[in-house]
């Protein structure tokens, strides 16, 4: 077993050998059957492993230490992939990590932390679309102003921030808001130049309109599920379409979005239906669209389906 994992982490590092660079310390090491590993995905954080696991019999403790060796990482945690998304990972090996710290990734500076609960504060599937907001964000110029819906920590917001726009970061949650004004601040982004709203999404979204303010660019990353305000349920397959429907009505004429859905049971074609659906019920129609695969270190299940669309006026 101990030369299998050898094998598995020389061969998983050698595909990955094109991103780890001085610009980007963290990336999915590992990822399932994608890896020729099913049931096993490792995130790797500046030198720091967090193996993933759904079955806690798939591995035995001895298994587990084995491959955290192999990793030659200085500290390794373990994280039982759980529909009820509620614990931190525990300590598997090497140093305990007792504070928050910073990865790197393509240059921007993300806070990191290991004792947060389930979510480590940056999702790494989404490495790729954080560098395209950047790159249409430094092409939009002057009129970069960015929505982000959903924001969690900011990820997204701070990566425009860093290419220039101004930008408004909306989550139900204001200690993930805190989070990510301390992204910003770890980028030298003063985050008093920027909005950070607490609240419903669809609320807001609602309230924006009805004051007329509008954003050149929107992105639109929810949870698969969500119990928003007023215990209002959120769900992909149903409620994506309204979603898009309200942002659209905030968006200017020329506009863009990206629309990201993380579903395994949801096709692609009837997500770009909805998507669809909801930018033609706000007077609105689609100038180019196209999907955005997910980046090469997820050679695994394609889950994340993220759709980048140009609109104009009907
Ligand atoms: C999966 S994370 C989103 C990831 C994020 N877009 C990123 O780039 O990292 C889900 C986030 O959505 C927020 N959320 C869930 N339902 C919401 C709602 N109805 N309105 C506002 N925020 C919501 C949660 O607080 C959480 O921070």
């Amino acid at each position: 077993m101990p030369q299998l994992y050898e094998q598995i982490v020389k061969q998983a590092l050698d595909k990955r050998k094109d991103i780890a660079s001085a610009d980007t310390n963290c990336f999915r090491l590992i990822d399932g059957a994608g890896d020729g590993c099913p049931g096993l995905w490792i995130d790797w954080f500046d030198g720091r492993a967090l193996i993933q696991i759904k079955d806690e019999n798939s591995f035995s403790i001895e298994e587990l230490q084995e491959l955290a060796s192999e990793l030659q990482a200085g500290s390794a945690y373990l994280k039982l992939l759980d529909q009820h998304q509620k614990e931190s990972p525990v300590h598997l090996a090497g140093r305990q990590i007792e504070q928050p710290f910073c990865v790197l990734e393509n240059g921007i500076r993300y806070e990191v932390d290991f004792m947060s609960g389930y979510s480590q504060g940056i999702f790494l599937d989404q490495r790729n679309n954080r560098q395209e907001v950047g790159t249409r964000v430094q092409i939009d110029g002057k009129d970069a102003r960015v929505l982000n819906l959903f924001a969690y920590t900011c990820g997204f917001s701070v990566a425009a921030a860093v290419a220039g726009a101004i930008t408004t970061s909306v989550d139900l949650s204001r200690t993930y808001l805190n989070w990510g004004q301390k992204n910003f601040q770890h980028n030298s982004l003063n985050p008093a130049q920027h909005y950070f709203t607490k609240g419903d999404v669809f609320q807001w979204l609602l309230a924006f309109a009805r004051k007329g303010r509008t954003w050149h660019s929107i992105i639109l990353d929810p949870p698969t599920f969500s119990r928003g305000e007023k215990k209002k349920v959120f769900r992909v397959e149903n409620d994506y379409g309204e979603l898009v429907h309200l942002s659209a009505q905030v968006l200017e004429p020329d506009g863009w979005m990206l629309c990201c859905a993380n579903t395994r049971t949801h096709s692609a074609e009837d997500f770009e239906q909805q998507v669809q659906a909801g930018i033609q019920t706000a007077g609105r129609s689609i100038l180019s669209k196209h999907f955005a695969p997910m980046p090469c270190d997820f050679p695994g299940e394609q889950y994340l389906k993220s759709l980048w669309i140009e609109v104009k006026q009907a």
